[in-house]
């Protein structure tokens, strides 16, 4: 994905260092987003896989996203404004959320909609809860994104209830099992909410897709 028209603004993007971080709105589907006229960055995975709180620990905000140990809590898309520049995105589980099929699907259409048609997204990251094996619809998920060519980043979340020792076998597992279907692995970032591990790694991430767009 190329975006002439932001190139006036990467310097300040790229200094990477969050000044201000505000809600600006809840969509239920793309059409009641934000204007595209600026560099977005979403966030997805299971319900409670903590994308809300991934939100949270890189805006240094408690609260900033809603987050809750109730599976299903985020339900619509939420923008977040970064130093007025460029948006972190929020957006509702897959998965075990208490909701009806009927409202699941609705969700999914949108959803699905929004990933394949936001023409300002330029990376979605995907948060696997880094205590469980590889899931089949993590995995296939992950499959539909680059068939629809939307760039991914796996992000491990909830590093902090794992040992070191147990962190790196898990993370190998999981790329064994990615090994069989794909022939060049994403790249994986290893998160915790409560210690703030991995919150450089998301940046430099975040600096390095929009350095690669000028
Ligand atoms: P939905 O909006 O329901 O899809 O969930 P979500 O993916 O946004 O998860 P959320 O951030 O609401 O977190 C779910 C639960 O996991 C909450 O109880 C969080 O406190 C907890 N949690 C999230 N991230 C971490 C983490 O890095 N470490 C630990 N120990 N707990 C976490
Ligand atoms: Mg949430």
């Amino acid at each position: 994905m190329n975006f002439p028209h932001f190139k006036s603004i990467f310097h300040d993007i790229c200094s990477m260092k969050i000044d201000t971080i505000l809600f600006e709105t809840s969509s239920q589907s793309i059409s009641q987003c934000p204007e595209p006229n600026k560099p977005e960055f979403a966030f997805i995975g299971r319900s409670n896989v903590g994308k809300s709180s991934l939100i949270n620990m890189l805006a240094n905000k408690k609260g900033l996203a809603k987050v809750s140990s109730v599976p299903g809590k985020t339900q619509l898309i939420n923008h977040f404004i970064v130093n007025k520049s460029w948006y972190l995105v929020d957006l509702p589980g897959y998965g075990w959320a208490r909701v009806s099929v009927k409202i699941k699907l609705k969700w999914e259409k949108d959803i699905n909609n929004y990933l394949i048609h936001r023409e300002n997204l330029h990376c979605v990251f995907i948060l696997v809860d880094s205590r469980h094996e590889p899931q089949t619809n993590d995995l296939e998920f992950m499959k539909w994104l680059a068939s629809n060519d939307i760039p991914f980043v796996v992000v491990f979340t909830k590093a902090d209830k794992l040992s070191y020792n147990q962190l790196l076998s898990s993370l190998a597992s999981y790329r064994k099992v990615m090994k069989r279907i794909w022939e060049v692995l994403p790249r994986f970032i290893c998160t915790s909410s409560d210690t703030g591990m991995g919150k450089e790694d998301i940046f430099d991430c975040i600096e390095g897709i929009l350095q690669d767009a000028k």
